[in-house]
C-alpha cells in the first residue's frame, strides 16, 4: 500500500481528499503535525507532535456499508488501546478513557459519479499517543498521560485492526460497542442543533442508533454527548 509520511501538513483528511482521484488504490497519510485538522461537525482537533495523526482511504468502497463503519472503525481503535488502559467507546465513535477523549475518528465518503454503489472512503484517526498536555478547553487525556511512559503504537496494527473490524458483519461489531459503552445506563445530555435533551442513555442498536429512556437518536442528530 502506498504510505505517505509527512512532517506537517493542514490535515492528512485534507490532503487524502485533494489526492485521492489520481491514485486507484487504497493509501494512508500520517502526519507529524496537523495545523488545522478536524473533527465531527467541521469542530477543530488538536494535533501537535506526539499522536497518531491519519487517514486511511479505501478506494471503492460499498456505499451501502459506509453507515455502520464509524463504530467499526472505534471498534478496531479500541482493541488496539485496551492493550494498555481501559478504554471505553463514547458513541457514536469517541474512545475514552475515565470519560475523557483519548482518540477521535472522523469518517468521510466521496461517492463515485459514474457508479453510486462505490465510494472513497476517508477513515481519519486521532490518537493521543505521547502528547504531554491539552488547551484548557479540550477534555482529553493520552496514553503518556493515563501510564506515565513512553509507549509505542504500531500505525501498522491499527490499519490491520481496522481492515479486521470493516469487514465484521454488523452484529458483533455492535455488540463490542455496547460490551465497551461507556455511556451504558448513565444520564446524559444529548446536544444538537437547537435542542439539548437529559436522557438515560441504554445501548446502540444494530443500524448505530442510541437508544435512551426518551427516544430513539441518529449519529447525524447528534452533536456532542456529555456525561453526567
Ligand atoms: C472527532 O473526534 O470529531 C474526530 C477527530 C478526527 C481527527 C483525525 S486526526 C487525522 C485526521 N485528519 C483530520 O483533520 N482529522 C482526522
Amino acid at each position: 500500500m502506498l504510505v505517505i509520511r509527512l512532517n506537517k501538513v493542514t490535515s492528512t483528511q485534507d490532503f487524502a481528499e485533494a489526492i485521492s482521484n489520481m491514485l486507484y488504490e487504497d493509501f494512508l497519510i500520517i502526519a507529524e503535525e496537523q495545523t488545522k485538522a478536524r473533527g465531527r461537525l467541521g469542530r477543530s482537533w488538536y494535533s501537535p507532535k506526539g499522536g497518531l495523526w491519519f487517514t486511511y482511504v479505501k478506494k471503492n468502497f460499498r456505499t451501502e456499508v459506509i453507515q455502520l463503519s464509524g463504530l467499526k472503525v472505534a471498534v478496531a481503535v479500541l482493541d488496539v488501546l485496551r492493550k494498555f488502559v481501559d478504554a471505553k467507546i463514547r458513541w457514536p465513535n469517541d474512545i475514552v478513557v475515565r470519560d475523557k477523549k483519548i482518540a477521535g475518528i472522523l469518517i468521510e465518503a466521496k461517492t463515485y459519479e459514474d457508479n453510486i454503489n462505490l465510494s472513497d472512503l476517508f477513515i481519519g484517526v486521532g490518537i493521543d499517543v505521547a502528547v504531554k498536555e491539552f488547551p484548557s478547553d479540550v477534555n482529553a487525556t493520552s496514553l503518556h498521560l493515563e501510564l506515565r511512559k513512553e509507549v509505542e503504537l504500531s500505525i501498522d496494527e491499527v490499519i490491520t485492526k481496522i481492515d479486521e473490524y470493516l469487514n465484521v458483519d454488523n452484529k458483533k461489531a455492535v455488540d463490542i460497542v455496547n460490551q465497551f459503552l461507556s455511556l451504558k445506563d448513565r444520564d446524559v445530555i444529548l446536544k444538537g442543533e437547537n435542542w439539548e435533551k437529559k436522557c438515560k442513555a441504554l445501548f446502540v442498536d444494530y443500524m448505530g442508533r442510541l437508544i435512551t429512556e426518551c427516544g430513539i437518536y441518529e449519529v447525524e442528530d447528534v452533536h456532542r454527548v456529555e456525561t453526567l
